[in-house]
């Protein structure tokens, strides 16, 4: 079973999950989408993420994903972001992954995050000071956010109860990828 695990991270913590699920897996290949843009077609299942910035995605995941839907549409994959505000997840993840994305994936989830203010740089001080001033709030500082093991240990379950179930389809029964053709 070949499992590529690839990621998009400004601040670390999507490089940290990345490699917390790698550590579950024989020997998968791993990658920053900084460095490489691999090619997923060689692959048994497919694991990919990103951190958040102002409910986004990064920008190499994006373009990963545009790059490579049709070979991805047909392959069991899972998805996770890095975010730090909890009740925000939901939405994020149904702005920045399309409806067909998150039906064919066996696990989509936030795994948590983390977050230094010593570690911004000054314009995403000022970006932040603009655009999300909850993230310089004295009280935010203090929550000290992580990346959740439980939902790691979570998403990772997700994943063995596919691999075991043995599906010989690439896509969950009933998904709308196992129902019809359409757009990522
Ligand atoms: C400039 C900036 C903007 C952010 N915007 C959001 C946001 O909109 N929602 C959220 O939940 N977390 C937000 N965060 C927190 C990040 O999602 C969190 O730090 C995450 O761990 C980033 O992943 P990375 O370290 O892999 O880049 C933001 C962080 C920064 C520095």
């Amino acid at each position: 079973m070949k499992i590529l695990i690839v990621y998009a991270t400004r601040g670390g913590a999507a490089e940290h999950s990345a490699s917390l699920l790698a550590a579950h897996f024989d020997n998968p290949d791993v990658k920053n989408l900084r460095d490489e843009s691999p090619d997923p077609s060689g692959y048994d299942f497919i694991i990919f993420g990103s951190g958040i910035r102002f409910g986004n995605i990064y920008r190499e995941l994006s373009d990963w994903l545009d790059r490579f839907w049709e070979v991805l549409r047909r392959k069991p994959k899972a998805v996770f972001i890095c975010n730090v505000f909890e009740e925000e997840a939901e939405e994020i993840i149904k702005k920045n992954f399309s409806l067909r994305l998150r039906n064919s994936s066996v696990a989509v989830d936030s795994l948590g995050g983390e977050y230094d203010p010593t570690k911004l740089s000054r314009a995403d001080r000022m970006l932040a000071y603009a655009m999300k001033r909850e993230l310089l709030s004295p009280g935010f500082l203090e929550m000290k956010p992580c990346i959740l093991t439980w939902r790691v240990d979570r998403f990772l379950q997700d994943i063995d109860d596919y691999l075991e179930l043995g599906s010989s389809n690439s896509v969950r029964p009933g998904s709308v990828a196992a129902i019809g053709e359409g757009a990522q």
